[in-house]
């Protein structure tokens, strides 16, 4: 059965991943909240990235950005007079269009998409993508600060501290985590695309000269990362930009793209900024940010190499792309088969019946289980609808206990892609479940 966008949007609700911003007010738009299922599987995705961006490589550190910069950042970084969008009203039903978005026929004769009217949408007028707002007391232009549309500026002004406390030598890269803040003229699709949302960005340094073989390696990097990830490979694939659809800062650009239903769209971008980002800098604030290469004996501006994937996208991903009606012999079952770690919930722990002293081995086991990993204590209702909760929730592994647990202190370990359930000492619960979470599959 096809996987559509409303049924993921219900999942979300129902079980609490995702829930629409202010919702008791009638919401906010392209604005969402993560329920207690949603931030832990968001916290995961992240820890997930930042584990094998900075913790398993010797040649990535970490760094946290403040939200609001200086506002001469974004005349630097070419955000003030670039980072816009074309706008294009109507005048018949008022509804407003990325022009850029809109089929060439219907714009050729003014056509809205939208009311069908001929002759009606406005000429397109530049719309600039950037919250503004206002530092201290007066709303006056000399105080407008931004939000920032991309993390990557805070990577970039930072890149000499870094350079100068961590000792880091070309090249080598600076990773961030953070929210930043679009006010996208059609967001939609759910979290796909958002006013305000999370990067996961990296910024690589590298010699002028090296850098098409270093965006060659992170492009394979970075696709090999969704795979771990446990996408699916066919769900997957890169698209070029052509020179019309460049960003400003960028030679090449690479999208990483994934089918969702309402199509193939970008998951992630990767693009050479070569020297533009640190020479504009340089320029605009009058510091020197070239360096010198100690082996070389040369001194230059360094090129940089970019990874930008959305969180959210990425949480938006995993959903769609682990989710699954299956049809068994009596019922559909709503599975999530999201990788184990980053599934909310690692472990549910159930006594099988509410009586015979099960409720207190289980709940020991689960105050033991909880000190390791993400586990879920449930004695709600019949073993099989506790299990298809757990389904639906994305969690791995049920653990029950059963009267053969008062004999022998073994416990059932019930598999959610397989439904399989094996046996498993109660005492090595922790590190048998720890060695399945590791393993890199689905
Ligand atoms: N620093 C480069 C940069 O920001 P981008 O292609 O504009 O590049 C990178 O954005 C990623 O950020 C996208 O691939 C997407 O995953 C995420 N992203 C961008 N705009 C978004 C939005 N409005 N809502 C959700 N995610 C967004």
């Amino acid at each position: 059965m096809a996987t559509t966008m409303d049924k993921i949007v219900s999942l979300c609700k129902r079980r609490g991943f995702i829930f629409q911003s202010s919702e008791i007010y009638g919401g906010i738009n392209a604005c969402y909240d993560y329920g207690p299922l949603g931030v832990e599987l968001k916290r995961n995705v992240k820890e997930f990235w930042w584990r094998s961006m900075v913790h398993e490589r010797e040649d990535v550190v970490g760094l946290d950005a403040a939200i609001l910069m200086h506002p001469k950042v974004w005349e630097a970084s070419g955000h003030v007079s670039g980072f816009t969008d074309p706008l294009v009203d109507c005048r018949v039903c008022k509804q407003r269009f990325r022009e850029d978005e809109i089929d060439p026929k219907k714009l050729d004769k003014r056509q809205c998409p939208k009311c069908g009217s001929v002759g009606s949408l406005t000429e397109a007028r530049q719309f600039n993508l950037m919250f503004q707002t206002h530092m201290g007391p007066v709303e006056e232009d000399a105080s407008v600060v931004y939000l920032r549309p991309e993390t990557a500026q805070g990577i970039y002004v930072n890149y000499k501290n870094v350079l100068d406390s961590s000792r880091m030598k070309i090249p080598f890269g600076i990773a961030q985590v953070g929210k930043a803040f679009r006010n996208e003229i059609t967001p939609g699709n759910f979290i796909f695309r958002t006013r305000e949302f999370e990067q996961m960005e990296m910024q690589y340094f590298v010699r002028p000269d090296d850098d098409e073989a270093s965006f060659q390696k992170w492009k394979e990097e970075r696709m090999a990362w969704y795979r771990k990830l446990g996408i699916r490979k066919e769900k997957l694939r890169f698209h070029q930009h052509g020179k019309d659809e460049l960003p400003h800062y960028a030679k090449t650009a690479f999208d990483i793209e994934y089918e969702y239903p309402f199509g193939w769209k970008e998951l992630e971008g990767i693009h050479n900024r070569t020297d533009y980002d640190l020479s504009r800098h340089q320029e605009y604030s009058g510091k020197d940010l070239s360096y010198f290469d100690d082996n070389s004996r040369e001194r230059y501006i360094p090129y940089i190499i970019e990874t930008s994937a959305g969180v959210d996208r990425t949480v938006l991903t995993c959903l769609v792309d682990g989710y699954e009606e299956e049809q068994l012999e009596k019922e559909t079952r709503t599975v999530l088969h999201l990788h184990p770690q980053i599934a909310p919930i690692k472990a549910a722990v159930f006594p099988l019946v509410n009586r015979d002293g099960m409720p207190e081995v289980a709940r020991n086991i689960f105050e033991e289980l909880k000190g390791e990993l993400k586990a879920f204590y449930d004695d709600s209702g019949a073993i099989g609808r506790r299990y298809r909760r757990q389904d639906e929730a994305g969690t791995p592994f049920c653990i029950t206990v059963d009267s053969q647990t008062l004999q022998d202190e073994t416990v059932t370990v019930r598999d959610r892609d397989t439904m399989a359930q094996d046996r498993v000492p109660a005492q090595e619960l922790g590190f048998e479940l720890k060695k399945r979470i590791e393993r890199n599959t689905k």
